[in-house]
């Protein structure tokens, strides 16, 4: 059961981008709250942000944030989040049937992004608002001084703007469940009026048009045909967002990487057709700004109901497992294989709600199964993607005839003289034995190998034992001249690094 590969760095799929490594803070459930604001915890810093989350954040590598939704943005009012906090109203989120009060918003977010590293990716509000307030909130975040809302934000004490160049232009549009969903035509309008105008302000700004929810909603192919047929030369990119689950059937959530890429396969053939017929000399790429595995539904997850309106309840608090953390990894190196087309990615979400870093009010801060392959992967890409031509045994799952057992990407520094192979294998049951010829390397050691994997795939980390199953060393890995070979257990995801 062998997967060939080659790694030669005169085939290049494009750079890393560091834009792949993103994620998303939404006014969520305790993403925010508790999450990486709480003012009364005794790690908070002077502002109320978790200092021992800005930690975590900052070991997950993470590289923009898109903020403040997620389903949340479609009601959101961005004026009740600035000012003096104790005028700031209590306001019902209906997206999460919860009440927000408004503590933290684009000033307090822009501050702690500087205090994470981390570039913010703003989403306006196109459901229950539009251009003007968009432009707005622009003006309030992006102008030096000298008018109404750059002068507000300095007496807010933003004295410096908060440049934010990357804007969402709006969240899901094409679902049923979103505040103000809309036509493809309807959004269309909105997305291209609201961008034209953006682009007057600032014509460099980078801005991400909605494109479908999922590839499994109706409208799929039609949304982005439309859409992009009034947006095409206004916007840089258009979004993709993918949730996967385990349904119970280990070898068939194993298979997320490979319908990821046929999801990214089939955006880029309905963004390149609008491109050919408008004969655009541009070229729209794709912002995958919600990805992660998701198995919680909103009744399992208990979203209130009824009177109840809590401020930061437990939503979508998912834990993960080692099997989890494989398709986290396998996703990762999808996104990194489609570095030609996919622009930026954010993983959905950072804290608490399907996320990596996990939190108790009050109390510790934890890392889940998934926090390993990002961090790692987010640490070591560097340079150039390459294409492997991986030759793969082939397997087939209920669901999903066939796909490959190995899913693999290699990146490659020049100056740094490193390459590094990220490798998941797919299967089930079966180890995989990996051959890579990399004698175009020139590759004298492995610096590095290490493998994430489990006797028991569905182990999960807690806040109490967060680290007897992490990442170990692969010792099968042999470099031995031009020749790499490494033992992938079933269910495994692998790093190796030659120098
Ligand atoms: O990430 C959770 C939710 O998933 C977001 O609010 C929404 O955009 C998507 O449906």
């Amino acid at each position: 059961n062998t997967a060939k590969i080659t790694i030669d760095p005169a085939f290049v799929i494009g750079p890393v981008r560091r834009k792949t490594f993103g994620a998303f803070v939404e006014h969520l459930g305790r993403c925010v709250y508790t999450g990486i604001f709480e003012p009364e915890h005794p790690q908070a810093d002077e502002d109320g942000f978790r200092t021992d989350v800005l930690e975590l954040t900052r070991e997950l590598g993470v590289s923009t944030v898109r903020y403040p939704g997620g389903n949340f943005v479609s009601g959101y009012r961005w004026e009740d989040g600035v000012g003096p906090k104790e005028d700031r109203p209590t306001r019902l989120d209906l997206a999460w049937h919860s009440s927000d009060p408004n503590l933290v918003g684009v000033d307090e977010f822009a501050k702690w992004s500087e205090k994470a590293g981390v570039e913010p990716m703003m989403a306006v509000n196109l459901g229950t608002r539009g251009t003007q307030e968009a432009l707005d909130l622009l003006e309030y975040s992006n102008i030096k001084g000298g008018t109404a809302l750059s002068e507000q934000r300095k007496a807010n004490g933003a004295v410096e703007p908060h440049n934010i160049n990357m804007w969402c232009l709006g969240n899901e549009m094409d679902g049923f469940w979103q505040i103000g969903h809309k036509t493809a035509a309807e959004y269309a309008r909105v997305a291209a009026e609201t961008a034209r105008a953006m682009r007057m302000v600032n014509p460099d700004l980078e801005l991400v048009a909605c494109g479908s929810s999922g590839p499994d909603l109706p409208t799929f192919g039609e949304w982005e045909r439309v859409v992009l047929n009034e947006t095409y030369e206004l916007v840089d990119l258009i979004s993709a967002h993918q949730y996967f689950e385990d349904f119970g059937d280990l070898q068939e959530h194993l298979t997320a990487g490979h319908r990821m890429e046929a999801f990214i396969k089939d955006l880029v053939s309905h963004i390149d057709h609008v491109k050919s017929a408008t004969k655009s000399g541009k070229q729209v790429n794709i912002s995958f700004d919600e990805w992660n595995v998701w198995h919680m539904s909103r009744d399992e997850s208990k979203t209130p109901t009824g009177d109840d309106w809590p401020v930061a309840p437990v939503l979508l608090e998912d834990r993960y497992t080692v099997a989890d953390a494989v398709v986290v990894g396998d996703l990762l190196i999808t996104l990194l294989r489609n570095t030609d087309r996919v622009h930026s990615a954010s993983l959905a979400q950072l804290v608490n709600v399907i996320a990596p870093i996990m939190t108790e009010p009050g109390g510790r801060a934890w890392k889940q199964t998934t926090f390993h392959p990002f961090a790692l992967t987010s640490q070591h890409a560097s340079g150039d993607v390459l294409d492997l031509g991986v030759e793969s045994p082939q397997l087939g799952s209920e669901k999903t005839p066939a796909f490959s057992a190995l899913s693999a990407v290699a990146t490659h520094d020049a100056d740094a003289k490193e390459a590094v192979v990220f490798a998941v294998n797919r299967s089930a049951t079966d180890a995989l034995t990996l051959d890579a010829a990399v004698g175009s390397l020139n590759a004298q050691k492995v610096i590095e190998a290490i493998t994430y994997t489990n006797k028991d795939p569905y182990w999960q980390a807690t806040a109490d034992d967060s680290t007897s199953v992490l990442p170990s060393e692969n010792v099968s890995v042999k470099l031995d001249g031009g020749r790499l070979t490494a033992g992938l257990p079933p269910v495994s995801w692998t790093m190796i690094r030659l120098s």
